[in-house]
């Protein structure tokens, strides 16, 4: 399979209320990636995203509908999905929004850097990387809560909060997800710091995320808190590791 080490590659796309968004999505996904599979992980949206899902799942058998019960958050649906694609042995396992937020098209420059690395993160705040129609307030919050992760975590990763990603199979494996309690998107920063932790490689690429045109955001004050609330646990665990002299700094 092209650019991508001959691994099966499976793109893993949480939605809540992403009806509009979904056909067009999976549409780019199929022709910019043609032999990736694609998986819907969709939380019972009240909008009939799910039978969007179905329709395009049945005419498409490179598409696949994961149906949970209720909103339980990115981080759940993520984790339910990669336990899915584990299970039937794909090789790689991509984080996608289903907004258009990423662009499917730059895909391939994640593939292209996922042999070097265990897990590639598609950057917007590394050189080359942007973002568009995003306000202020919104930029304001990812640099915000990029600075507070480097300085509670001293990873060095320029977008750890980034949702668009590049994991090897076995990178999931080796960093485990059986007591990943994250539930929303600080999922991203602990994906993040497992990696790194385990003294797995993270590659960044620059891409430029595009807001969404259709449909509403799901960030919400309860996301918020629990990001700062998990990466300030998280920070306090670190820094005591790295004083007791049980894990190297950066690590
Ligand atoms: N299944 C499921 N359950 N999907 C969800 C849930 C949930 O509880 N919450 C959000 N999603 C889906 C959305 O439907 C969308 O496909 C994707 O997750 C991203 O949600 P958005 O609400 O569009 O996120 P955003 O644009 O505000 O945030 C972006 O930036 C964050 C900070 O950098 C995303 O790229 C996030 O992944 C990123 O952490
Ligand atoms: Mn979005």
């Amino acid at each position: 399979m092209e650019s991508t080490g001959g691994g099966r590659v499976i793109v893993v796309i949480p939605t809540y209320n992403e009806r509009d968004n979904l056909e067009p999505i999976v549409g780019r996904v199929r022709a910019a990636v043609p032999d990736a599979h694609v998986l819907v992980v969709d939380d019972a949206s009240p909008d009939g995203t799910g039978a969007v899902a179905d329709a395009l799942a049945e005419a498409d058998e490179h598409v696949h509908v994961m149906h949970r019960t209720a909103k339980d958050g990115l981080g759940a649906a993520y984790i339910a999905g990669f336990h899915w694609a584990l299970e039937r042995g794909y090789d790689v396992l991509v984080e996608m929004d289903a907004d258009g937020s990423h662009q499917p098209e730059q895909l391939p420059s994640l593939l292209a850097a996922l042999p070097g690395a265990d897990l590639v993160i598609g950057s917007r705040w590394v050189p080359g990387g942007s973002v568009q129609n995003w306000p202020l307030r919104r930029q304001l919050l990812s640099r915000g809560a990029n600075l507070f992760v480097k300085i509670m975590l001293g990873m060095p990763v320029g977008d750890a909060t980034a949702g668009f990603r590049a994991y090897k199979a076995s990178t999931l494996a080796k960093i485990g997800l059986d007591d990943v309690e994250s539930q929303g998107y600080c999922f991203q920063v602990d994906l993040t710091r497992r990696t790194v932790g385990a003294g797995l490689l993270v590659a960044e690429v620059p891409i430029r995320f595009v807001e969404r045109t259709r449909g509403a955001s799901k960030m919400s004050g309860a996301v918020m808190r629990e990001a700062l609330l998990r990466i300030t646990q998280w920070g306090i665990a670190y820094r005591l590791d790295t004083l007791t002299g049980r894990r190297r700094a950066g690590r």
